[in-house]
């Protein structure tokens, strides 16, 4: 790893084993994009790879050049106004009304490891020697404003972050209007834009389109960062693989409005870039004062999408993920809401535990319903006391009596949310988001408070420390149920309102940060209607994530594929449901519900006591498995095997780090007729070791089950089919441990 700065020619060449990255300064002093990709050989020089070229009409810096162009220079964070014709990286308005603006080169500086960012969440070190990180110092003169571009590349990761700081120096303010994380511009555009789309129960489906000139993007205005687009984005070569070829991938660590977008112009450049959402945003800075944009995450693989997600597990789990439970084995859940919604007692609460605890569970959560007066969706939020009606005892009464069943509880809040049918509305009605003179939409009945104020912050933080002292509270699920709509901070000035929706979002963090140190040992889990926040973001502060409300094996076989494009499955929330499911009415087998579930942080969501012997029997050898296994999930290799986006079947699989357990699971959706012959080629194996497959007599090596496949049709193997396991909806896993 290293970073290297070549005084004659400007240029920086960052690279590790794996990638190189290499910028220049440009002869009007913007830094020029150079080169993105694999490693390459150091040299003093890749000038020959800036592009000019004479084109009518563009707008030249130098009188006398018509080849020096902004319009037609590839480069790191392109600004608005200076020739260049293109989406800018940034936008800063001045008092006179004018948006141009100029950032040029005065100084750099190396440092080692990694910097933190005040006040957002970003991947850390843990030594300094994992990361190098450069500096770049540019500096507006006209407006007295400093910029500085922060790159960093990791020894063992094929990553870089990136992220700008905007200091102004200026006697006179200036607007920020737009900041992006990151900029970079790519000299060719035969590429796929891979996004994660969906919307609530259906999220992250994995899409790709090649790109095409004009503007591609994803984004999410809603406050949050949305069931519909996820802060990410890859670009992929059009003959890439899950396995294959080259991917660069490209992750916004923030939890709020964002975008995410690629800009091919008619050269066939792609600029691609990502932040902030400038809709509604507008910064002011007055002397003194800066802007920290979120940080973005570039992660290059040659090894094809497949090869992109391995480092984005291992570097989210290990290096964004924080606290003790990063590294510790995820507790097996029994959550309270697709048993009994809001209608519970606490003897009922009581019963759904005594039976989990019998099977192995060793979390009772509560979920939405145990406070004020809440008994559906129409009041309450906001008032955080437990509701003596359903806890006599309150949380502590409850907990001491999970604890002495053997588990621990978890507890669900909302804290960003309330209910007009409130005491806390009654007390502070000028607390929510909205315009006070005009009608306010609601979401779920349920209103939005305004977390960019450090009164409402506090008083929300204060409330839930309140609940949580010495309640014997182990486990915090996150929700926040709805979307910003009417983006109004009431009480504030004009310019306060182009900040809202930012500082509402470092405000979540403000306040998970301040329940993380109150609590050091409680595991969160974040939560927006399923996965509206599964963001990476959101994993800084809880290492695991709801996945989505739907948790019908069958679908959720295609949200935690695509999830899996970016997030590790210990990052994953993944319970087993009662059929009929909720939400699709789809009646699957138990082993699917579970086998599905297991690829991830596992849980029950249904009320056990209602089952059969024979149900709580299989529970039981579940629960039993996973615990077996949960470490494996939790940190092996995760390869994805068979698309759900393709076909009717799925597959994917995990390899212990040094490859001596394997899992692979096999879904099949829909039972074809009369089958044809079926193989899976797995991943990750050491070629020359043999490996067993429990339940199957023999062994095989590792490359003949990479290669030739591990054969699993019926009758293959000595495997007779089994009746009970015939027609839809039908799942296997497979356990292969090295001799
Ligand atoms: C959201 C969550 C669910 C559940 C309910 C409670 O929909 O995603 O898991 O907690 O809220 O109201």
């Amino acid at each position: 790893m290293g970073i290297v700065f070549h005084e004659r020619t400007k240029e920086f060449h960052l690279y590790n084993q794996d990638i190189s990255y290499i910028l220049g300064v440009l002869q009007n002093g913007h830094l020029g994009q150079i080169y993105y990709g694999k490693r390459i050989h150091e040299a003093e020089s890749f000038q020959h790879l800036i592009e000019y070229g004479i084109k009518d009409m563009a707008p030249c810096a130098f009188e006398g050049n018509r080849l020096f162009s902004m319009e037609y220079l590839r480069q790191e964070y392109p600004s608005y106004g200076r020739g260049d014709m293109r989406y800018p990286a940034y936008e800063l308005q001045q008092t006179d009304g004018s948006r141009v603006s100029e950032f040029t080169y005065e100084g750099h500086s190396v440092l080692k490891g990694k910097k933190k960012l005040k006040g957002l969440p970003a991947v850390y070190v843990e030594d300094e020697s994992e990361a190098e990180t450069l500096e770049v110092f540019l500096r507006d003169d006209v407006t007295e404003t400093k910029l500085i571009l922060s790159y960093t590349i990791f020894k063992d990761f094929p990553v870089i972050c990136r992220n700008a700081l905007f200091s102004h120096e200026g006697s006179e303010p200036v607007v920020l209007k737009n900041a992006m994380s990151f900029s970079i511009d790519f000299p060719d555009a035969d590429y796929d834009m891979v996004t994660l789309t969906g919307a609530w129960a259906r999220e992250r489906y994995i899409k790709a389109h090649p790109l095409h000139e004009g503007i591609q993007a994803v984004y999410s205005m809603r406050g949050h960062s949305s069931h519909q687009f996820n802060p990410f984005f890859a670009l992929k070569k059009h003959e890439t693989t899950e396995h294959t070829g080259e991917a660069a991938g490209f992750s916004l660590i923030y939890s709020g409005n964002f975008i995410g977008q690629v800009n091919v112009d008619t050269f066939g450049v792609a600029r691609a870039m990502a932040g902030i959402h400038p809709e509604g945003f507008a910064w002011t800075l007055e002397k003194g004062e800066s802007f920290q944009t979120p940080e973005a995450v570039l992660v290059y693989s040659q090894e094809g999408l497949n090869g992109m997600s391995q480092v984005f597990h291992r570097l989210y789990r290990t290096r964004l993920a924080r606290g003790k439970w990063r590294d510790m084995e995820r507790p097996v859940v029994i959550n309270s809401w697709e048993a009994v919604f809001m209608d519970f007692t606490e003897d009922k609460i009581l019963n759904i535990a005594r039976t989990a605890k019998e099977l192995g569970v060793e979390m009772m959560v509560l979920d939405d319903g145990w406070f004020g007066k809440r008994d559906d969706d129409t009041s309450s939020l906001g008032d955080w006391y437990p509701n003596p009606g359903k806890l006599p005892g309150g949380i502590k009464g409850l907990s001491e009596k999970i604890e002495r069943l053997g588990m621990k509880l978890g507890l669900w809040i909302e804290p960003e949310m309330i209910s007009r049918n409130s005491e806390l509305y009654r007390k502070h009605p000028d607390w929510l988001i909205g315009v006070p003179y005009r009608p306010m939409c609601h979401g779920r009945n349920q209103y939005v408070l305004d977390f960019s104020k450090k009164e409402v912050v506090e008083g929300i933080g204060d409330a839930i420390t309140a609940v949580l002292n010495g309640a014997g509270v182990s486990y915090i699920k996150w929700d926040m149920n709805r979307s910003i709509s009417e983006a109004f901070s009431r009480n504030q000035g004009p310019k306060e309102q182009g900040k809202l929706f930012h500082k509402y979002v470092l405000g979540v963090y403000q306040l998970y940060e301040r329940l993380r140190r109150e609590f050091p040992d409680i595991l969160f889990e974040s939560c927006a209607s399923g996965g509206a926040r599964f963001d990476p973001g959101m994993l800084y502060y809880a290492p695991q994530c709801w996945t989505s409300d739907n948790t019908d094996a069958i679908e959720r076989i295609r949200i935690q594929y695509g999830t899996s494009v970016v997030y590790p499955l210990s990052s994953m929330g993944c319970h087993v449901s009662a059929v009929p499911n909720h939400q699709t009415f789809r009646n699957t087998p138990l082993k699917t519900r579970a086998d599905v579930a297991y690829f991830g942080c596992f849980g029950y969501e249904m009320d056990l006591n209602v089952l059969t012997d024979e149900e709580k029997q299989e529970i039981k050898e579940q629960i039993y498995f996973y615990k077996k296994y949960r470490r494996l999930i939790a940190e092996g290799r995760f390869y994805r095997l068979l698309s759900p986006f393709e076909g009717d079947e799925a597959a994917w699989m995990v390899v212990s780090e040094d490859k001596k357990t394997v899992l692979a699971a096999y879904y099949r959706m829909r039972q074809p007729s009369n089958a044809p012959y079926k193989r899976l080629r797995l991943k990750g194996l050491e070629e020359g070791a043999r490996y067993c497959i429990e339940g199957r007599e023999g062994s095989w090596f590792g490359d003949e089950l990479m290669y030739t496949g591990m054969v699993i049709s019926d009758y293959a193997c000595g495997i007779r089919p089994d009746t009970t396991r015939q027609g839809d909806y039908q799942s296997r896993i497979f356990i292969l441990k090295k001799l």
